[in-house]
């Protein structure tokens, strides 16, 4: 293409206009907003972008928005938990079961549907996405519901809702939210500390026990001379979203390990 042709300064022309939607949806002061700039950036974005624009047709600006492409979404399963001030409280584990679950949505409705059929043992003896091996009793049936980890748990103390709790994690959900609520329930921890503190996992097969960052190597070591074989590291195992009631307060903590609870994180 030539210096200044029309068909470069279209393919110039057609970038732009897509670059300042971007702007105008996700630029903004850094110290207010997060700016997705690594997204913005990302070669496979703009490779993206690129497939809208038209070799020799313009593409009006109405019919242009800023890239959905962007949008971030945690690939995980979703945890809210919600109390009032009257103390009632809701825990809620959701799920699609893997991201955009079997990636078919219901045409006009934008739903997606779940791949929940992995939570069956489709070859009992094999193993799942999870890893998890399960047996003959939750092979595939008509009619019958996969077994699940999802344990959104609501503690009660004196009859009266104390501590809510749940998480994502696929198979990990369980032992998160065990040693989240042994955490408050045991060692007293606040709704906060309860939340992040260390954890371990241990799913029977694999027989290994996977640890996050923060259990001290001489535990591992320790354990290891129990006869435990222990794997570090890896993702933050499972995010907490919880709820105490304590002293006429609510006090609500979500898992900060993984970037600001909320927002896809590793
Ligand atoms: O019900 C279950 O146990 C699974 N379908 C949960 C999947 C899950 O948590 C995925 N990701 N975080």
């Amino acid at each position: 293409m030539g210096h200044n042709s029309a068909a470069y300064l279209h393919l110039l022309a057609e970038s732009m206009k897509l670059a300042y939607a971007d702007r105008s949806e996700y630029l903004a002061d850094p110290d207010f907003v997060e700016v997705p700039v690594a997204e913005l950036t990302d070669k496979a974005y703009a490779a993206r972008q690129r497939k809208l624009i038209k070799a020799n047709r313009a593409t009006p600006s109405a019919q242009i928005t800023p890239g959905r492409e962007l949008a971030q979404e945690s690939q995980d399963t979703t945890q809210y938990t919600i109390a009032d001030r009257h103390g009632n409280m809701v825990s809620n584990t959701y799920t699609l079961n893997a991201s955009f679950g079997s990636a078919i949505a219901v045409p006009g409705t934008g739903m997606l549907l779940n791949n929940e059929m992995g939570d069956f043992a489709a070859r009992p003896g094999g193993a799942n996405m999870f890893g998890l091996v399960q047996g003959e009793r939750n092979k595939i049936e008509g009619g019958k519901r996969p077994l699940s980890s999802m344990s959104p748990t609501i503690v009660f103390r004196d009859g009266q809702p104390w501590f809510a709790t749940g998480s994502p994690g696929g198979s990990r959900i369980i032992t998160t939210v065990l040693q989240t609520i042994l955490n408050a329930m045991a060692f007293d921890m606040n709704a906060a500390t309860a939340g992040i503190s260390a954890r371990i996992h241990h799913q029977w097969l694999p027989d290994e026990i996977l640890a996050e960052q923060g259990i001290s190597p001489d535990t591992v070591r320790l354990l290891e001379e129990m006869g435990h074989t222990v794997k570090l590291g890896g993702r933050t195992i499972g995010r907490t979203q919880s709820i105490m009631f304590e002293n006429g307060w609510l006090l609500g903590a979500t898992d900060t390990r993984r970037p600001q609870g909320w927002v896809a994180g590793y």
